[in-house]
């Protein structure tokens, strides 16, 4: 079937999570590797974990509790104002520099985030960076079911109105390419740091190094 719809997961994937390491470094020198490291290790433990636990908090709060515990895991006494600085980052971070080009030229097909973030962080992001225009937005917090699991594949599917094999999702993260081609989605997995392939299966239709790969394919 031909692909009618592409859904892409933001952070890592078309927005670059490096700025936040840049805003740590500003707030705790020396330590803004480490923290912001620790932040998104701890932010995706969160998530994973009150999926499992079926006890579900919205994603910007799992991501201040991981920013808070990456701050105490590093001994780093943050105020809530920094806190609520490093969190405003989330809403400004930078896209990859193929990111508005690539989706300038899928804008042929419907094209969407589909993001474990809320709406309240999605928004701003997309705002920010001017690509109203150009991509919508769908997150899991609306059915308040995290990414891999199945649940939350198949809301995106039935929001889209398609089949699973009209939808390509795109993920810099092998979870989430794990989660998405075991639900039956045809996956694209942009490896940009050249890690091997999961051990765990559920391997990617394609692999590319950056979004330009999506253009080579025949969707
Ligand atoms: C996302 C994060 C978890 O779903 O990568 O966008």
């Amino acid at each position: 079937m031909t692909i009618k719809a592409i859904l892409f997961d933001a952070y890592g994937t078309l927005f670059d999570v490096y700025s936040v390491k840049e805003r740590c470094e500003q707030h705790f020198q020396g330590k803004g590797e480490d923290i912001s490291r620790t932040w998104r290790e701890k932010q995706l433990e969160y998530c994973f974990l009150t999926q499992i636990l079926q006890k579900y908090e919205p994603f910007d709060q799992l991501t201040e509790k991981a920013l808070k515990a990456s701050l105490a895991i590093h001994g780093a006494e943050g105020s809530e104002k920094e806190c609520a600085d490093l969190m405003k980052e989330y809403e400004q971070l930078r896209p990859f520099e193929e990111t508005e080009e690539v989706l300038k030229q899928l804008k042929g097909k419907q094209t969407f985030i589909y993001s474990n973030g809320t709406r309240g962080m999605l928004d701003p992001l997309i705002k920010n960076n001017g690509f109203q225009d150009l991509i919508g937005a769908l997150s899991a917090d609306e059915i308040r079911q995290y990414k891999p699991s199945p649940a939350s594949y198949s809301y995106a599917m039935e929001k889209l109105g398609l089949d699973k094999a009209e939808i390509l999702f795109v993920s810099s993260n092998q979870w989430d390419i794990a989660g998405a081609s075991s639900f039956g989605f045809r996956t694209a997995w942009i490896n940009r740091t050249g890690e091997p392939v999961s051990a765990l299966g559920f391997e990617p239709a394609s692999i590319c190094s950056d979004l330009k790969g999506l253009l080579e394919e025949k969707y």
